[in-house]
């Protein structure tokens, strides 16, 4: 039995196609659900973790990268670290959120494995031109590392499978009226991957305000052991206020979940820019889906089947298998 994950039972489970992965992320509670939710899927395999400034600091959301690794069970997984601040701006913050430590009062064994050496910039470039055509970008933070990955090297456009990213909103913002976190900390970053020639699959707040864990979904993830009692339900709790029928949305397992299931959310081709000048708007991501004859640069998400959703979720979290004890706080 590979640690973290457990064998399959009986005669070997078909498997389907895999979907290899590497996730940019700034862990982050939802990052760490996100990160779970991808190791417990079998139809992906995750080619790399790259930390990136966000949430919190680039030294916290590597350290949080590297013990959640270890504990949700793949230490073979590389782990590099990205940028500590966006291309142009100050960085900001979610602290108050997810908390100084970045994944609410949980506290992770302190990992025993460092990050790999280099920049998280080069391993993506390195990793995409690898694998032409093979490997799926999922980028679930600020878009710093991914922004300077494709100014230094334009063809990952071409060989990234596809690039799919949680955040930007063509309704409301959460940091703003106009603008989502992700977009908000790195609003050049994400202009520039948004003008880059590919196609971003935008996984948005319109989206994600759906992926409620409200208190049956804190059940049903309490039931699941270790992992639920130590690190789902404690992160979700300090997440968001947990009711019956209210919780925290879980952004960033939402982009996961798609790559696993495309068909959970509906997705519409636009035309998706950036506003970086505006003093009331920075960050926005302006949608529009009257093509008018131009080519879209988007496909962006604009429903959830939630069911269906916390159904896969909860059976990629029932395949994991904690290899460390948390220290919840
Ligand atoms: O707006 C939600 C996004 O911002 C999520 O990725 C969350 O982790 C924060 O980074
Ligand atoms: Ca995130």
């Amino acid at each position: 039995m590979e640690s973290g994950r457990p064998a399959a039972k009986g005669a070997a489970a078909k498997r389907p196609a895999v979907k290899t992965i590497v996730i940019d992320c700034d862990p982050g509670i939802d990052d760490a659900l996100a990160l779970a939710l991808a190791h417990g899927s079998p139809g992906l395999e995750i080619a790399g973790v790259t930390t990136v400034s966000g949430n919190v600091s680039l030294a916290r959301t590597t350290a949080n990268a590297l013990a959640l690794r270890e504990y949700l069970g793949f230490p073979e997984v590389p782990v590099v670290p990205g940028s500590a601040r966006p291309l142009l701006r100050p960085p900001i913050n979610a602290a108050g959120v997810h908390g100084d430590h970045g994944l609410g009062g949980v506290r992770l064994p302190e990992p025993a494995l460092p990050p790999a050496p280099g920049h998280a910039v080069d391993f993506l470039i390195d990793t995409l031109a690898s694998r032409p055509g093979e490997v799926t970008l999922v980028a679930i933070g600020p878009l710093t590392n991914v922004a300077l990955a494709v100014r230094k090297e334009p063809r990952i456009t071409e060989w990234a499978r596809e690039l799919v990213i949680l955040g930007g909103s063509y309704t409301r913002g959460n940091v703003t009226p106009a603008a989502e976190f992700n977009m908000a900390a790195d609003p050049e970053a994400a202009a520039v991957v948004f003008g880059a020639g590919w196609t971003v699959t935008m996984i948005g707040l319109d989206v994600s305000r759906s992926a409620l864990a409200t208190g049956p979904v804190l059940d049903r993830m309490r039931a699941l052991g270790r992992l639920g009692t130590e690190l789902l339900a404690p992160c979700a709790e300090f997440y968001g206020m947990v009711t019956a029928t209210e919780g925290p949305a879980i952004h960033d397992t939402c982009a996961v979940a798609y790559l696993v299931d495309p068909s959970l959310i509906e997705v519409q081709p636009a035309v998706v820019e950036v506003e970086t000048a505006g003093r009331l708007t920075s960050g926005m991501t302006v949608v529009d889906f009257e093509l008018a004859g131009r080519a879209p640069n988007a496909l962006v998400g604009t429903s959830l089947d939630v069911a269906r959703f916390w159904d896969l979720t909860l059976s990629a979290y029932a395949r994991v298998r904690p290899t460390a004890r948390s220290l919840s706080g």
